[in-house]
C-alpha cells in the first residue's frame, strides 16, 4: 500500500523563507507622482520592519523563532496521497495535496497572518486593520492577533458577509471585530453606498475601507495587513512549497504539474514559488494558476499598472488586472472575487513560466464534491478551482497513458462555506461569465495608466 500521509517532524520544519523577488525581475510600484514608491512613503500603512521584507532581495529570510513556535499549532501540515480520487479517475497520475485547512482558521492564510502580528508587535503597533473576501483571511488574522495581544478590526465584503455568517462569530471569538463593506465607517464606504446603496461590495472596496480606517487613526499605533497580493505574503506562504518539497522527497517523487487557485495568489505562490526557482535552472514543469471564469484576472485582463484597492489609495502595481472598479459577480468562492493579481504571480505569467487557466463556479462544485465523496474533505469553494484542474490534467494523463505526478494547494476547508454546496445540490448554482463588453468596459481605465514591461528572468 502507497504511503497516504506523507509528515515531517516538527524539527523538519524549514527554518527560512525563500524570497523570489532575488530570482525574477520586477516592475517597481509607482507612487502618485509616477515615480518608483519609497519605503518611507508605505511607513503609515505598514511597520517598517515588513516594509523591508517586501522590498528584500534576500534569497533566503529567517523565520523568527516566535513565529515557528505558532507555526507548530498546525505545521507542519500533512501531504496526502489523494489514492481514492486518482482510483475514481481511474488514471495513471500520482495526485499528491498539500492539506493547509488543518491550521486554526482552516486555510493557508495563518502562514503569513502569524508573521504579519508577530512584526506589527515588534514594531509597536497595538491595533490592525484589513479586509476579508470569503472570511478565510479575516479569521486568520484575528486568529494570528489574538496570539499576540493586538485588537483586530475586519472590513468583510457585503455579499460573503451575508453569505457566511458563522465568519463574523469565528472573528469574534478570537476578538476580531467584523462588519460589512462597504461601510458608513469611511469615506471609501459612504461614497461607494451612496451611489450604489445595494452593493455588494469587493475586495478592492474593502481594502480601501481598511487602510483609510488604519491611516487616520490619530494615534498613529494602527497599521493595515493584507493577506495577499504583496511580496511579503508571497514570501511567509512558501513555507507551503518548501515542506512539500521535503515530503516528495521522502517518497522518492518530483512534480511534473503543480495547480493553485488563484484569488490575489498567495496559496498559488506559496506551493509553487520553490518549485518556480528549480525551473529557473532547467527543471520540466507546468505550473497552473486557477481562477473563476467570472473574474478571469490572469487569463482575460491585461498586465498593467493598477491600483490595489477601489479608490486609489494604494500605489500602483504591475499586475493582471480587470481594473480597480470592476465588481466581480457574487460566485461563491469569495476569496478569488480580487480584480488584480500578485505582481510576483502576473510577472511569471506575463513570462510564459505559468500558464494561467479559468473554470466555472459550477465545474468548481462538481470537483468539490467528487473529492468529497473520495478523499473526505470538504474543500473551500476556493480550493475547487484547483481541484478541478486537477481532474482535467489526470484525465488527460489517463488519455496520453503517462504516469504523471500531480500536485496540488488544498488551501482550505469549506465547513463554514456549506451553503455553496447547498444551493449545488438543490440545483440552485449557476455560473457566471464574464462578456467581451464588460471586460472592454473594465479595460478604458487604463488608456492613459503608465505600462509594466515584460522583462525576462531567465
Ligand atoms: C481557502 C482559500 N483558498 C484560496 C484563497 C485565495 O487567496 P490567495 O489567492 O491569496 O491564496 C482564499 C482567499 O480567501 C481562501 O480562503
Amino acid at each position: 500500500m502507497a504511503t497516504k500521509k506523507i509528515l515531517l517532524t516538527e524539527d523538519e520544519m524549514p527554518r527560512q523563507w525563500y524570497n523570489i523577488l532575488a530570482d525574477i525581475k520586477m516592475n517597481p510600484p509607482l507612487g502618485p507622482d509616477g515615480k518608483p514608491v519609497t519605503p518611507d512613503a508605505l511607513a503609515p500603512v505598514f511597520p517598517m520592519n515588513l516594509i523591508e521584507q517586501e522590498v528584500s532581495s534576500d534569497q533566503w529570510i529567517d523565520i523568527p523563532e516566535k513565529v515557528l513556535s505558532i507555526y507548530r499549532q498546525w505545521r507542519p501540515s500533512p501531504l496526502i496521497r489523494a489514492e481514492a480520487l486518482e482510483k475514481a479517475l481511474d488514471t495513471p497520475a500520482r495526485i499528491y495535496f498539500k492539506n493547509e485547512g488543518v491550521s486554526p482558521p482552516g486555510s493557508h492564510k495563518p502562514n503569513t497572518a502569524v508573521p504579519q502580528a508577530y512584526y506589527n508587535k515588534e514594531f509597536g503597533i497595538e491595533r490592525i486593520t484589513t479586509e476579508t473576501g470569503a472570511g478565510q483571511w479575516g479569521s486568520a488574522l484575528s486568529y494570528a492577533c489574538s496570539q499576540f495581544g493586538l485588537e483586530c478590526k475586519v472590513f468583510m465584503v457585503r455579499v460573503s458577509f451575508d453569505q457566511k455568517p458563522y465568519r463574523k462569530t469565528m472573528m469574534a471569538t478570537w476578538g476580531g471585530k467584523c462588519i460589512p463593506s462597504p461601510s458608513m465607517e469611511t469615506n471609501a464606504g459612504r461614497s461607494v453606498l451612496e451611489q450604489t446603496p445595494d452593493s455588494p461590495g469587493s475586495l478592492a472596496i474593502a481594502i480601501s475601507e481598511a487602510v483609510e480606517a488604519a491611516v487616520s487613526d490619530k494615534t498613529g499605533k494602527t497599521r493595515y495587513s493584507l493577506g495577499s497580493v504583496l511580496n511579503h505574503v508571497m514570501l511567509h506562504q512558501t513555507i507551503i512549497g518548501l515542506e512539500a518539497k521535503k515530503q516528495l522527497a521522502k517518497v522518492n517523487e518530483y512534480p511534473d504539474i503543480i495547480i493553485g487557485c488563484a484569488g490575489g495568489g498567495s496559496n498559488f505562490a506559496g506551493l509553487t514559488f520553490p518549485f518556480v526557482l528549480d525551473k529557473l535552472a532547467g527543471k520540466e514543469i507546468t505550473i497552473y494558476p486557477v481562477e473563476p471564469a467570472a473574474c478571469p484576472t490572469l487569463t482575460r485582463a491585461p498586465f498593467v499598472y493598477d491600483h490595489g484597492d477601489n479608490s486609489g489609495y494604494t500605489p500602483l502595481l504591475p499586475m493582471h488586472s480587470l481594473g480597480h472598479n470592476f465588481v466581480p459577480a457574487p460566485i461563491h468562492a469569495g476569496g478569488l472575487r480580487y480584480h488584480g493579481m500578485a505582481p510576483t504571480v502576473s510577472q511569471l505569467a506575463a513570462e510564459g513560466l505559468i500558464i494561467p487557466q479559468s473554470v466555472t463556479q459550477l465545474d468548481a462544485l462538481a470537483a468539490g464534491i467528487l473529492f468529497a465523496r473520495t478523499e473526505g474533505h470538504i474543500p473551500a469553494p476556493e480550493t475547487n478551482h484547483a481541484i478541478a484542474q486537477v481532474i482535467i490534467e489526470a484525465k488527460k494523463a489517463k488519455e496520453e497513458g503517462k504516469e504523471k505526478v500531480i500536485l496540488f494547494n488544498w488551501s482550505g476547508h469549506g465547513l463554514l462555506d456549506l451553503g455553496s454546496y447547498e444551493k449545488y445540490l438543490a440545483g440552485g448554482l449557476t455560473n457566471f461569465e464574464l462578456s467581451d463588453a464588460e471586460l472592454e468596459k473594465a479595460r478604458a481605465i487604463f488608456a492613459n495608466y503608465p505600462k509594466p514591461q515584460i522583462i525576462k528572468s531567465r
